[in-house]
C-alpha cells in the first residue's frame, strides 16, 4: 500500500511518498523562508501563491524520487485543515485531482493527527501513548488512544510555544523563524540571569500559557540599552528557554500522572512539531520521561517540523481502516483533535 502525501497548511510545500510498512520512499520539502522572513512571520497570501507555483514540481519530483508510478497508489493524501486557508485549499485540489483523475481514495488528513501519529511511521509505536505536541500554532498534551481517537489532557490558553520563540526572536533582534535562533543564541548564554515566570507551573491542570513569559522578556529587554550586546542576548535567550523547559517538565508530570491514573501503567512519551527538534528541551523532556518511568520517543527533527512523509503516514493508517473522504471535502481552518473520529 503506498499513498502519496501532499502538505501545504503553512509556509512549507510538501510532497512525500511513504508505503504501509513504514518506508518513506521520497520526502521533499520545499521551505519558503526566503520568501517570508522580509516580513518577519508567514504572509498567508504569499504562502498560498508560493504553494500554488511549486507544487506540482515537488508532486512529480517525490514520484520520480520514489520511482512509483501514479497507477500503483492506493491514495492520495493532503492536509484538510487546520491551517492557512489559502494554502490547504491549493493541497486539497491538488490531490482531489490526482485521485478524481485516477479513480483512487482520497484523504483529507487532520494535520495534527498527523503529527500524533508520526510516532507510529518512525518507531513502530503501538496504542496508548502520551503526545506533547509544540509547534508555531499549536501547544498541546493529548492521550493518543487509536486512529481517530485522542483526549487532550491540555492546551495553551494563548500562544503557543513555538509562536514564543518567534516573538522572543524579534525582541532580541534575531530573524524569523526565532526558535532555533534562539536555541543557537542560548548556548552561550546564562540562563540564571534573568527570573522570568514560569507560567502555569504547579496547576492541577495540563494547560499552558506563555503571553506573561513574553511580556517579561519584553519588560527585561526594554531594560537594556537599545543596541543589545552578543552577551545580553545570549543571555535573555537561555533565561527565556530555561523558563520554557520548566514549564514543559511541569506540565508534562502532569500529563503522565493523569495518563497512569487513566491507562494503569507508563507507556511512550512521545514529542513532536516544529519546537520538538530544540536539542536543549529534547533534553530536559528526555530526563523528565525517565523520573515519570515513561520511555520518552523524538522522531528526528526533519519530521518534527511540517513534512509531507507524516501526512502520507495519516493517510495510509486512514485507508487501511477504511475511512476514505468524500470529493467534496471542504478544507477546514479549525480542525481540533478531539473532533476525529475514527467513523
Ligand atoms: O511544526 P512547525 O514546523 O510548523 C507549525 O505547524 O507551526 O513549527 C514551527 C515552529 C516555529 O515557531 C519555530 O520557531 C519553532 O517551531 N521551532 C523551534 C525550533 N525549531 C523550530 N523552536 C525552538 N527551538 C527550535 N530549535
Ligand atoms: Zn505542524
Amino acid at each position: 500500500m503506498i499513498v502519496l502525501g501532499i502538505e501545504t497548511s503553512c509556509d512549507e510545500t510538501a510532497a512525500a511518498v511513504v508505503d504501509a510498512e513504514r518506508r518513506i520512499r521520497a520526502n521533499v520539502v520545499l521551505s519558503q523562508l526566503d520568501e517570508h522572513t522580509p516580513h518577519g512571520g508567514v504572509v498567508p497570501e504569499i504562502a498560498a501563491r508560493a504553494h500554488l507555483e511549486h507544487l506540482d514540481g515537488l508532486v512529480r519530483q517525490a514520484m520520480r524520487e520514489a520511482g512509483v508510478d501514479f497507477r500503483d497508489l492506493a491514495g492520495i493524501a493532503a492536509t484538510g485543515g487546520p491551517g492557512l486557508i489559502g494554502g490547504v485549499i491549493v493541497g486539497m485540489m491538488t490531490a482531489k485531482a490526482i485521485a478524481a483523475a485516477l479513480d483512487k481514495p482520497f484523504l483529507a488528513v487532520n494535520h495534527l493527527e498527523a503529527h500524533a501519529l508520526t510516532a507510529r511511521l518512525t518507531d513502530d509505536l503501538a496504542f496508548p501513548y502520551l503526545l506533547l505536541l509544540v509547534s508555531g500554532g499549536h501547544c498541546q498534551l493529548v492521550a493518543v488512544e487509536g486512529v481517530g481517537r485522542y483526549r487532550r489532557y491540555g492546551t495553551t490558553v494563548d500562544d503557543a510555544v513555538g509562536e514564543a520563540f518567534d516573538k522572543v526572536a524579534k525582541l532580541i533582534g534575531l530573524d524569523y523563524p526565532g526558535g532555533p535562533a534562539v536555541e543557537r543564541s542560548a548556548l552561550r548564554g546564562d540562563p540564571r540571569r534573568f527570573a522570568f515566570p514560569r507560567p502555569m507551573k504547579g496547576r492541577p491542570d495540563c494547560d499552558f500559557s506563555f503571553s506573561g513569559l513574553k511580556t517579561a522578556v519584553r519588560h527585561a529587554v526594554a531594560g537594556l540599552p537599545a543596541e543589545l550586546s552578543e552577551r545580553e542576548r545570549s543571555d535573555v535567550a537561555a533565561s527565556f528557554q530555561a523558563a520554557v523547559a520548566e514549564v514543559l517538565e511541569d506540565r508534562a508530570h502532569r500529563a503522565m500522572a493523569r495518563f497512569v491514573a487513566e491507562h494503569g501503567a507508563p507507556a511512550p512519551f512521545v514529542i513532536s512539531g516544529g519546537v520538538a527538534s530544540n536539542k536543549f528541551l529534547r533534553e530536559r523532556l528526555a530526563a523528565a520521561c525517565t523520573r515519570g518511568g515513561f520511555r520518552f520517543v523524538a522522531p528526528p527533527p526533519a519530521l518534527c517540523t511540517d513534512n509531507a512523509a507524516m501526512i502520507a503516514w495519516a493517510g495510509i493508517e486512514r485507508l487501511r481502516l477504511g475511512l476514505v473522504d468524500d470529493l467534496a471535502f471542504a478544507p477546514r481552518p479549525r480542525w481540533p483533535l478531539e473532533e476525529m473520529r475514527a467513523g
